[in-house]
């Protein structure tokens, strides 16, 4: 696992933007594994303004981490919707080579059909993680098995607290999500791992000195051996 330490949290972004530009200027045709919140949207912001400057993404293919059980795809809190406003709506990517879990239909078919749909036109060449304040990648909340696969999870509490503050004060956030599992995750080629702000330093720590185990499922990143974790000194504090 290699560690980038950027001075700040636009930098840690540019960074990451930059290594995904370079992936499909070299490979066109690559398969992203991207990922939501708020995290990730100066990265997507960058490479809005490289698609602007020629950047194209019309050969690529996409697959997101994970999607909320029970919402709507124009809910404005879906990963679907989310995916769009921040970057399908703005790029050339083919919108039926963008593949995000089903959070509408039954949670069992979603997770089988999305393996499926992986083990088709996988692996994923470049993957996008953010990092939960409690160590989850995707949505595979602490104790989430190292050899998970795409499945149906329940939200942790500290999760669901982390992002009430996206949802209207009177709605009840969602309680499970499909989520690419830990193992689903790690058999892509190259990883990269962003995480900003000091809310995320003992997430951090944990994932990068800490023993590997389903306690801090990002930890399994240790393993990967072409993973790269991309901090602002915030993050990185504690190490
Ligand atoms: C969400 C997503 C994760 C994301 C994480 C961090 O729960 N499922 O994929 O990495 O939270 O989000 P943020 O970047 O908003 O801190």
């Amino acid at each position: 696992m290699r560690v980038l330490i950027a001075p700040d949290g636009a930098a840690a972004a540019e960074a990451t933007a930059a290594r995904i530009a370079a992936r499909l200027e070299a490979a066109p045709a690559s398969v992203l594994g991207l990922a939501t919140g708020g995290t990730m949207e100066p990265v997507y912001a960058a490479l809005i303004d490289r698609h602007r400057q020629g950047l194209s993404f019309a050969q690529a293919t996409s697959f997101n981490l994970d999607e909320y059980v029970g919402l709507a795809g124009d809910h404005p809190q879906s990963y679907r919707r989310y995916m769009r406003e921040h970057l399908f709506g703005e790029i050339d990517i083919d919108p039926a080579r963008c593949f995000i879990p089903r959070g509408d239909i039954d949670p069992e078919k979603a997770a089988e059909g999305y393996e499926a749909e992986l083990s088709r036109l996988g692996p994923i060449d470049l993957q996008l993680l953010g990092l939960g304040r409690n160590g989850h990648i995707g949505f595979n909340e602490p104790t989430s098995s190292l050899a998970s696969r795409t499945r149906c999870v329940r939200l942790s509490a500290s999760t669901l607290e982390a992002n009430r503050r996206f949802f209207d004060g009177g709605e009840t956030p969602p309680t499970t999500a499909v989520t690419m599992g830990v193992a689903t995750i790690i058999e892509a080629r190259e990883i990269l791992l962003l995480a900003v702000g000091a809310e995320k330093a003992q997430a951090v720590q944990a994932m990068v000195e800490g023993p590997v185990t389903a306690i801090c499922p990002a930890s399994a990143l240790q393993f990967h051996e072409r993973a790269t974790i991309v901090l602002d000194a915030a993050a990185a504090a504690r190490l």
